[in-house]
């Protein structure tokens, strides 16, 4: 599963081409699983408030509640059911209505969408034949892609979660009284005596995969890179540090901002992260329906590509690149290999990050020792999503797959890459490869960052 060592398991766009040396009986068990946990996400994030509020559009840049129930169903009727298990398709006539193309968000609400009890009946009917389908399927043989190491359902379970963090937010948006609590993650043991900043040495790397059976198209394939020497900031950038900026008049001075996003700043006129706001002198935040002040010592979240870009040139410094983050996150001087995660080989454990919406927020900076790089970089899986300075592009070889909808469709300038996961997102569809992208205008989604400079 390495990607340096395997290239026989892989055709040159890096799909799999048997079970890319795993055991099929083991990727069945592994998509049962992330099947279920996603569902169980699902169903706490849908089951947590009314019919009312589950239909109603608690902001004009997400979808209603049952909207995502419904179309969460609908991928997975289309993707399980219909391309790998040949089946029939159980309500041709909804397509339409959950495909992301045919309707923008702000026109989701006024659709005939099912309603909850439908959407809830209909997504567990998918669900029941999907699992049928998921026992009895050759993952490790029959030529067919899809089916190849489990990927299908690998994807599947995928996108269960991107709709359970999509919804997530559609949560933090909403007005009313509280519907989501947690657990605080771990507290840091160790930050007063990291440094600030780590070393990342120069040379080449390997980007990317070839060889992680459930890696989606656009982290494929595995190819090297070169890298300059950077130093990287150890942990995301803090509330506290943002405030500084801040106050320093950072909302008020061009000089810091790209163009664009100068002109949003004054269009919107912005002065802080979304859902900040200043009272009797301190600055608070909402959180999931709880006014609490700002915490300094917290990762700073909700903020848009244009306030990281301007906090990046106001400290004297600049975000990383994609690769960069890329090789901060994965790679092994020791070896020469690139880690499927910052510490190693193995799949997250709740001591090594904050993943799955088990916390809902990001723990403090420095917190997760074991979950550090060998770079000393720590926190680059989960907590907060990171800007990275770099367009959202295809990787050298790219191909397409399963659908261009996925990835093709957005690669360009318009949009900046994320890395990393935040709190809000399963380790399912987390991992050092793993590639989200938004606009650089968006800060509802659990965004962060860190710098870097040159070394
Ligand atoms: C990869 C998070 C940008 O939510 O728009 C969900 C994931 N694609 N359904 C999104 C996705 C299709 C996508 N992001
Ligand atoms: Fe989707």
């Amino acid at each position: 599963m390495t990607d340096d060592r395997t290239p026989s398991v892989s055709t040159a766009d890096g799909f799999p081409t048997g079970s890319g040396g795993h055991d099929p009986e083991v990727l069945r068990q592994r998509a049962l699983d992330a099947l279920l946990t996603a569902r169980a996400r699902t169903v706490t994030l849908t089951d947590s408030v009314d019919d009312g509020e589950l239909t109603a559009q608690h902001s004009p840049l997400m979808s209603p509640l049952v909207w995502d129930l419904a179309h969460i169903g609908n991928q997975e009727e289309q993707w399980l059911l219909r391309a790998v298990g040949g089946r029939e398709a159980l309500r041709p006539e909804i397509d339409g209505l959950y495909d992301a193309f045919e309707h923008p968000r702000a026109a989701r609400p006024s659709l005939p969408l099912l309603a909850p009890a439908e959407a809830r009946t209909y997504a567990s009917d998918v669900r029941g034949r999907a699992l049928d389908i998921l026992e009895g399927a050759p993952l490790h043989e029959g030529g067919r892609p899809l089916e190849r190491a489990g990927f299908a359902f690998g994807m599947i379970a995928q996108h269960e979660q991107q709709h359970d963090e999509t919804m997530l937010i559609t949560h933090q948006l909403r007005t009313g009284p509280v519907a989501l609590t947690a657990p605080a993650p771990p507290a840091p043991t160790d930050a007063a005596t990291l440094p600030a900043e780590v070393l990342v040495p120069g040379g080449p790397f390997t980007m990317g995969t070839s060889a992680e059976p459930w890696a989606l198209d656009n982290e494929r394939p595995a190819h090297r890179r070169e890298v300059a020497a950077f130093h990287l900031d150890t942990a995301p950038v803090t509330c506290g540090a943002y405030r500084r900026f801040i106050e320093d008049g950072g909302y008020t001075d061009p000089r810091w901002w790209a163009p664009e996003g100068w002109d949003m700043v004054r269009e919107h006129d912005l002065a802080a992260p979304l859902f900040w706001h200043r009272d009797a002198g301190q600055w608070l935040r909402r959180r999931f329906g709880v006014t609490e002040p700002v915490p300094d010592d917290e990762p700073v979240l909700h903020v848009s590509w244009y306030e990281a870009d301007a906090y990046a040139r106001w400290a004297g410094r600049r975000l990383p690149t994609e690769a960069e983050w890329e090789k901060a996150a994965r790679h092994d001087p020791a070896t020469g290999r690139s880690l499927r995660y910052p510490w190693g080989d193995t799949d997250p454990t709740p001591e090594q990050a904050n993943l799955g919406q088990r916390h809902l927020r990001p723990a403090r900076a420095g917190a997760y020792p074991a979950g550090r790089a060998p770079s000393g970089a720590g926190q680059l899986i989960g907590d907060v999503w990171e800007w990275t300075s770099s367009d959202f592009l295809p990787y050298p070889g790219f191909v397409a797959f399963p659908y261009r909808e996925y990835s093709d469709v957005f690669f360009g300038p318009g949009h900046k890459v994320l890395r990393g996961g935040s709190f809000a997102v399963d380790q399912v569809a987390c991992r050092g490869t793993f590639r989200n992208w938004d606009l650089p205008v968006r800060r509802q989604i659990f965004s962060g960052f860190r710098t870097a400079r040159d070394a």
